[in-house]
């Protein structure tokens, strides 16, 4: 009896390790090199004026690609570099690639870095095969001066050629984004709870997050519902929103929460399964990120047929509060939307947009509850007169 219970230990020790081994080989994080720290064969190039692209390690490149370092200049500018002290630059129509080894049909969420080195529109191409974003680095999210963002895509094959495309055609060929600390995550949807219609309402499941990195993520706006940094969640605005951690912001509940941006141009949804003409109660937090932004803080909440405006009010206690409507679902989806009223930005250099905080977003049915509790006191009555029955 011992002796098998301890192979059939080994055995479950052995299934074990091999999960391990196979969630090991997913390789969620930096990508290789993918903060262009490394040094070249050659070590980094001290002239400017004649990079060497070619050795850039772990990475291929097309077109005029160059190793920046932070205490470069361009003009009178010094060159913004978004962590440690190298990033790579794209020229027009520059192309920097990596081979990926991934699951096939698993979706993964790309976490990059970029900053723009001139003042007109500057974007970039993200792309796998199947696959591929334009992400617009125009607007100014951030007064220092880059951001991160986040893209979601499924991998057609188990390699993946992971491609960044500067699709800009500028007059000065010094013009062209920074791109750093590259990482990439396999996303998994969490399950539906069995009290709450929404998915990932928590928040907790989304992109890679730099442990270090301050500034939380950007997610620009994805209307594939299917193909989203933040599983279950749609961005249906041009305007992109923010996903924040609780190692850097104030986050209502667990370690992360969505931050909008943008007032009405900075829209999260979700489209959650209803009964019609069934009544539901959608709850939520709302907060304050922690990050010096100005007051008032409002959102609009959509759930169902109604809308309702909903005024942060600032607490000493708490950085959060909790607020909840009811609505009768129309049809078998019902949709569960948020935006923020005003266009915030942060106190201390009233030029970074920030915004109210939305986590733990609950949608639940007000009736079936109800019927619940009655048959529960239908049961409990019914109890009690059989036992006075049979003591009779
Ligand atoms: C995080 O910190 C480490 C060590 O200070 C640094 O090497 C790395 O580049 C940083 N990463 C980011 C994303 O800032
Ligand atoms: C982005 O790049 C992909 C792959 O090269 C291409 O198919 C797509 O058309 C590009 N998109 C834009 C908007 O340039
Ligand atoms: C906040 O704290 C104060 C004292 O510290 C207490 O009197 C008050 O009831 C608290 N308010 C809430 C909403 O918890
Ligand atoms: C929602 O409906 C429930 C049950 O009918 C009721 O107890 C609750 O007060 C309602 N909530 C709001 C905010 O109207």
């Amino acid at each position: 009896m011992a002796k098998n219970s301890t192979s059939s230990s080994k055995g479950i020790f052995l299934v074990l390790f091999i999960v391990y081994l196979a969630s090991v080989s997913a390789d969620d994080g930096l990508l290789l090199n993918g903060d262009f720290e490394t040094p070249p064969p050659n070590g980094f190039s001290t002239d400017p004026m004649d990079p060497d692209p070619t050795g850039i390690p772990s990475w291929t490149s097309k077109g005029t690609v160059e190793l920046v370092e932070s205490s470069q200049r361009q003009g009178a500018m010094i060159l913004v570099i978004p962590g440690g002290t190298h990033a790579v630059r794209l020229g027009n129509d520059a192309v920097i690639s990596q081979d990926l080894k991934l699951e096939k049909g698993s979706i993964y969420s790309v976490t990059f870095s970029s900053a723009r080195t001139c003042a007109q529109l500057e974007s970039l191409n993200v792309s796998v095969p199947g696959s591929s974003q334009t992400i617009d680095l125009q607007t100014v999210y951030n007064v220092h001066g880059w951001d991160s963002y986040a893209w979601a895509f499924e991998a057609e094959a188990d390699d993946v050629l992971m491609t960044f495309r500067n699709p800009g055609m500028e007059d000065d060929p010094t013009c062209g984004p920074i791109i750093d600390d590259i990482a990439i995550k396999k996303l998994f949807t969490p399950e539906k709870p069995k009290d709450n219609a929404v998915i990932n309402g928590d928040f907790e499941e989304g992109p890679w997050l730099f442990r270090n990195s301050s500034f939380g993520v950007l997610l620009p706006t994805n209307l594939d519902e299917e193909m989203t940094s933040l599983p279950g969640w749609t961005v249906e605005s041009n305007r992109a929103v923010r996903f924040v951690d609780s190692y850097h912001f104030s986050v209502p509940q667990g370690k992360r929460a969505v931050e909008l941006l943008s007032g009405k141009e900075g829209i999260i949804s979700q489209m959650v399964e209803t009964k019609p003409d069934k009544e539901y109660t959608m709850t939520f937090n709302l907060g304050e990120a922690g990050d010096k932004c100005q007051q008032p803080l409002a959102i609009m909440a959509f759930a169902g047929d109604q809308a309702q405006t909903i005024h942060y009010t600032p607490n000493s206690n708490s950085t959060f509060q909790t607020a909840s409507f009811n609505f009768t679902a129309k049809a078998d989806r019902s949709r569960v939307a948020f935006y923020s009223v005003y266009y915030n930005t942060r106190g201390d250099d009233r030029t970074s947009l920030c915004g109210p905080v939305v986590d733990d977003v609950r949608v639940r049915g007000v009736s079936a509850a109800w019927r619940v509790g009655l048959a529960g006191l239908q049961l409990f009555i019914g109890l009690i007169l059989v036992m006075l029955v049979t003591s009779v």
